[in-house]
């Protein structure tokens, strides 16, 4: 690859965790069911390239989300290299049974700032679906167990438009007192501008809710998602949600598409001279490859500038 130069621009972390969703989020609105062993080796491609947190699957209801039925044994063709985090997503009981009997370390329970996405999503109202979580937080947390949470819908809803910052805090400090342990930010469907990101941080920041304690996790439907993830950035954000190759889609949510590019971040993040511990080229290479599992080219715009042959 050719070598365009660093430029750093003050007010920005020297490191950014990138935390990988494309096995969990990328691939769980695939139609085609994918083989365990191509997700099991994207997996591994994604750990070779460096990545330090690869959320892997999810331990869901296998009639809402197909895609993922295969969790288990998905996870028992994995190595899990110690200190590196493979968080699984986790609804209810279950799905934490299914989970600590895969031998996972981390969880993610993910909530709805709005009440359509929540029962859409979660076949709950809000204040349900944290009554479901409460427990398994409990128990996670009691077998030391990393939990992250995940609010969807923070920026704005399909159903509902604009949501507003002092709401989402609101769930957030609920999700924290439960006990998570990292709460990710989710624009699901895209529609977030760097006003409003910034907007919500200062409002979890008058929750007593600090910038480290959060990661962002934007989708990039309308291609706001570098600006949104520079923006956090500036607040003092170092857990960045992205998905290799750009895939992604949540399946409750027509309207979201994928998530923030891996490749594209990874640009921006090393032309900012920010330090992630992750192989651009290797990535691109991975997600080359898994476009042709899928049958179709990766909408990142890093993967189609770095693959071309010059
Ligand atoms: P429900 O239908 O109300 O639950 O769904 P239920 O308890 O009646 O269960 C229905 C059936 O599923 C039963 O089976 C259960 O046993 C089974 P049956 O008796 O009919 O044969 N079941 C399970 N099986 C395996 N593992 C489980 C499990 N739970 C129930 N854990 C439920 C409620 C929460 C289960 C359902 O709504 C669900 O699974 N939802 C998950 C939807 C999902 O995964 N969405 C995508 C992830 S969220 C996302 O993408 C957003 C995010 O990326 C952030 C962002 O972008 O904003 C995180
Ligand atoms: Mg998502």
């Amino acid at each position: 690859m050719t070598d365009y130069g660093t430029m750093p621009m003050t007010g920005l972390p020297k490191r950014v965790t990138v935390y990988e969703v494309g096995p969990r989020d990328g691939l769980q609105n695939e139609k085609a069911l994918i083989p365990t062993e191509v997700k099991a080796e994207f997996i591994r491609q994604l750990l070779a390239a460096g990545h330090q947190a690869v959320e892997t699957t999810s331990f869901v209801s296998p009639q809402w989300v197909p895609q993922l039925a295969d969790a288990s044994e998905l996870l028992q063709l994995l190595d899990r290299p110690d200190g590196v985090r493979m968080p699984v997503l986790v609804p209810n009981d279950k799905g934490l049974n299914r989970a600590l009997d895969a031998g996972v370390r981390e969880i993610a329970v993910f909530g709805s700032a709005t009440e359509t996405f929540a029962q859409k999503n979660l076949n709950r109202t809000v204040a349900e679906s944290l009554d479901m979580f409460r427990p398994v937080v409990d128990r996670a947390r009691s077998q030391e167990l990393m939990v992250r949470g995940y609010l969807s819908m923070c920026f704005g809803d399909p159903w509902e438009g604009a949501v507003d910052p002092h709401v989402v805090a609101a769930h957030a400090r609920t999700l924290f007192d439960m006990g998570v342990t990292e709460l990710s930010l989710g624009d699901t469907i895209g529609v977030a501008t760097p006003g409003q990101v910034a907007a919500l941080l200062e409002a979890l920041g008058h929750q007593g809710i600090s910038t480290d304690q959060l990661a962002v996790h934007f989708h990039d439907t309308y291609g706001q998602a570098l600006a949104n993830t520079l923006v956090a950035l500036q607040h003092g954000i170092t857990v960045v949600d992205a998905s290799a190759g750009g895939l992604g889609g949540c399946p409750y949510a027509k309207s979201a598409t994928g998530n923030l590019a891996t490749e594209d971040l990874l640009w921006q993040l090393h032309g900012l001279g920010i330090e992630t511990g992750v192989d651009l080229d290797a990535l691109v290479r991975t997600s080359t490859w898994m476009a042709e599992q899928l049958g179709r080219p990766s909408p990142s715009r890093a993967v189609q500038a770095l693959s071309k042959k010059e």
